[in-house]
């Protein structure tokens, strides 16, 4: 049974069974143009562990996105990320380059975002490289507001929030 399904779109949990198209989807460059390197096979089965390791402690984690037709396009799901000195609810997304530029990022965000709220989640966030234009717009268009800019890592970027938070009244 798929953790969530959409028009066109099936997310399920990560199985080992996903190990070749995981590598094959973190060892390009592209695809980790905004993380610190490239991932190898090593990587991608860690990758796999750590969220099959999320479902049980979270029951939520990054799930596999395929076509219904079972094409393999990327993941998308929720993580606990630090952000800004506080817990968040994140939800994430990558593609194969191949996959890229039909709105498939978009639409499986969306869906999590929606399963976020139906398990009593209210705030999603997503936390963007200021030069990262595509996952911008995907942010926006699964339904999150820019919040913030602020420095993440030593880098420039943008909070995305679902509920968005005005400036604290000290602020
Ligand atoms: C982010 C990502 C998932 C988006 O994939 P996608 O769904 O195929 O996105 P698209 O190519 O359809 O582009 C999404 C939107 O960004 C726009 N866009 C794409 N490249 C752009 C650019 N260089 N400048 C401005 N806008 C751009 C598209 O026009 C589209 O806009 P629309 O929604 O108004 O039509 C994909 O690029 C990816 O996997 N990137 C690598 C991993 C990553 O960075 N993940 C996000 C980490 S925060």
């Amino acid at each position: 049974m798929p953790v969530l399904t959409t028009d066109r779109l099936r997310l399920d949990e990560l199985t080992d069974a996903d190990l070749d198209d995981v590598a094959a989807m973190v060892a390009d460059p592209a695809v980790m143009r905004f993380y610190p390197a490239p991932l190898d096979r090593t990587g991608a089965q860690r990758l796999i562990d750590r969220n099959r390791a999320r479902y049980t402690e979270l029951g939520f984690g990054l799930w596999a996105v395929r076509t219904h037709a079972g094409e393999f396009v990327g993941d998308c799901g929720l993580t606990m990320q630090h952000v800004d000195g506080r817990d968040e609810v994140e939800v994430g997304y990558h593609l194969r380059t191949a996959a890229q530029g039909h709105g498939y990022a978009a639409e499986a965000a969306r869906a999590c975002v929606q399963h976020a709220h139906q398990r009593g989640i209210e705030r999603v966030v997503a936390i963007v490289d200021h030069e990262n234009l595509s996952s911008q717009r995907v942010a926006l268009r699964a339904g999150l507001l820019l919040e913030s800019v602020l420095d993440h890592g030593g880098r420039s970027t943008h909070l995305y929030a679902t509920t968005v938070e005005g400036p604290g009244p000290d602020e």
